[in-house]
């Protein structure tokens, strides 16, 4: 299967770094033999038809910023990934540039020009789906391609998967849960050890959680991104991010979480979706499902006649969204080979 990984941030180079490491595990137990034909990066892109070392790739990154070690016959430097989609022979885009949630680019013109190129595209980038979602599945559908974005939801965890497929037959009433691994690591921080929130947040950057303006973060966006990929494809909804009541942690305080204690709870950035959807910093009991540290995420359905069903998992990290980028592939190709 013949790739274009668009971004090679955190999420891309995590992407590269594990099909390097499992190619023969990939092969022997799906079939899956891959080769990455073009990396666009902010600064230019590689093609090469032969594909592109994976490691060598990382090296160039590491060592120059920038992917000009694959050698002069492969990289452009000022390459736009437009250009890269359109020119290189690849069956499916991987789109994992930053989230930009004013228009949704650059993201949403690489996907809008993968599919009208007949790619499929995996996406880990909220910002197109939380603006154009409905728009996009459409333009898959009509250019036939499969439009797959596990990693926008749960990081590794198979938070709409889960859903959409081991829920079917339940009716899904509403959805709540901590979504953005980030504000749960800072605030799980500030409960355990009395950190101040710009310093935990400093330490979720370091560690590659907090998304490249973390503001998104702290300031529920991303919760409310991913509220609306996840009402949209598992509850049948039409949201945009402009639908969701959003408010981030920002104005949590020690002596917030010292009153929420004392109530023998926990603040939790929390996202709830049903007949409204709104992000706001919730008491939490102690006790309850949703009570989870550091960067993992707990999102819980209410279905009839089930009840409530709860999914934890780590929510960010780029080796954790890689292995969703891993499942959207292995889908596409079990798709395109019954
Ligand atoms: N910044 C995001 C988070 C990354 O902290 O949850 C995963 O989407």
């Amino acid at each position: 299967m013949r790739i274009v990984l668009v971004g090679f941030g955190v999420v891309g180079r995590s992407f590269a770094e594990l099909i390097d490491r499992e190619a023969r595990k990939l092969e022997l137990d799906y079939g899956l033999r891959l080769k990455i034909v073009g990396i666009a990066d902010q600064k230019g892109a590689a093609v090469s038809d032969e594909g592109i070392d994976p490691r060598k790739a990382l090296e160039s990154k590491t060592e120059k910023g920038t992917l000009e070690g694959l050698g002069a016959e492969v990289y452009t430097r000022g390459m736009k990934a437009v250009e890269l989609i359109r020119e290189a022979d690849a069956e499916v885009m991987i789109e994992s540039t930053p989230t930009e949630l004013k228009r949704g680019e650059p993201g949403l013109s690489h996907i809008k020009m993968a599919m009208q190129n007949g790619r499929h595209v995996i996406c880990t980038n909220k910002g197109p789906l939380a603006i154009a979602m409905p728009a996009l599945i459409e333009l898959a559908h009509h250019n036939d391609v499969m439009f797959k974005f596990s990693g926008t939801v749960g990081g590794g965890t198979p938070v709409l998967d889960f859903a959409k497929k081991c829920l079917e037959g339940s009716e899904i009433r509403s959805i709540s849960g901590i979504l953005n691994g980030t504000s749960n690591f800072i605030l799980s921080k500030m409960a355990a050890e009395g950190v101040a929130m710009a310093d935990a947040l400093a330490e979720a950057q370091r560690l590659g959680y907090a998304e490249a303006d973390p503001t998104y973060d702290i300031g529920g966006f991303d919760t409310a991104c991913k509220l609306v990929i996840t009402s949209n494809y598992v509850m049948g909804s039409s949201l945009s991010i402009r639908d969701v009541d959003i408010r981030g942690i920002t104005e949590v305080t020690q002596e917030d979480i010292a009153k929420a204690k004392a109530r023998e709870g926990v603040i939790k950035l929390i996202g709830r979706v049903g007949s409204s959807a709104k992000v706001s910093p919730e008491v939490v009991s102690s006790t309850h499902p949703l009570n989870v540290s550091g960067t993992f995420n707990a999102v819980c359905f209410d279905t009839h006649p089930a009840g409530e069903i709860t999914l934890v998992g780590k929510g960010a990290g780029g080796m954790e969204t890689a292995t969703a980028v891993l499942r959207d592939l292995i889908e596409i190709r079990r798709t395109f080979t019954r």
